[in-house]
């Protein structure tokens, strides 16, 4: 099935405290959007991926993009004021053949391939996947005032990364029944579920991290230096 490529890189960096696009901050010598590419590249998903960028970097951003990988076409396109807008903006510029859409973060540069892929396989089956790793901590259900309101049981409970992988017709359907229901979530997965489609989870890896907190940028030099990249 032809699969593409969608890439929310919109986000400024302001829980990292620069002033730029979060997806433009250097990693060791490459930004952090380029490490996210390189890391998929092997699975030949980069030709024709859509990358969504912040208003007025347009520019920057495909300068970045035409210098890491001269030989590959990809979109470059405007996202929006939230992920999810982002998103949406960008499943409007697939191709029309396009039957598989992996969506991943550009804050995400250490994704395990073989969890890409299981997504991908997942999508196919089942129509959508996101990437997740079970909770090895207790998580705790707390009101607005840090009480405590409940314990989920914790076998039950997993931590949501990206890829999150969707046949392109049951995302988009997600998408507009969120839209018309006035509903913003953090994720793909999610929207997809409250249309009551099933969704099936992968096992990612505790080294997909995303990039928030500058603790993640020092936690990113580590697994750079351990040979994570690329
Ligand atoms: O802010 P956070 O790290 O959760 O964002 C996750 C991903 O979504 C990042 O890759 C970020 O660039 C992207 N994003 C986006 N459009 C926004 C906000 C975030 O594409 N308006």
């Amino acid at each position: 099935m032809k699969t593409q490529l969608l890439i929310p890189a919109a986000g400024m960096g302001l829980r990292l405290g620069c002033e730029g696009p979060k997806a433009l901050i250097d990693l060791a010598g490459k930004s952090m959007l380029v490490r996210t590419l390189e890391r998929l590249a092997p699975l030949g998903l980069l030709c024709d991926a859509v990358i969504m960028t912040p208003p007025h970097w347009n520019g920057v951003f495909a300068d970045t993009l035409s210098l890491a990988f001269p030989d590959v076409p990809m979109s470059i396109a405007q996202g929006g004021a939230q992920r999810q807008d982002s998103v949406r903006l960008g499943l409007a510029l697939l191709d029309p053949e396009t039957e598989i859409v992996v969506i991943h973060d550009a804050a995400r540069p250490f994704v395990a391939l073989d969890s890409v892929q299981a997504s991908i396989e997942a999508a196919e089956a089942c129509g959508a996947a996101t990437v997740a790793i079970p909770s090895v901590d207790t998580v705790l259900h707390a009101d607005a005032n840090d009480y405590l309101i409940d314990t989920p049981d914790r076998r039950f409970l997993w931590l949501c990364q990206t890829p999150q992988t969707f046949r392109v017709a049951v995302i988009r359907a997600a998408h507009a029944h969120a839209a018309r229901d006035g509903y913003t979530g953090t994720d793909d997965a999610t929207l997809v579920r409250r249309t009551g489609a099933p969704v099936r989870l992968v096992t990612g890896s505790p080294t997909n991290i995303k990039i928030t907190t500058p603790a993640d940028l020092a936690w990113a030099a580590y697994l750079i230096r351990q040979g994570h990249d690329g």
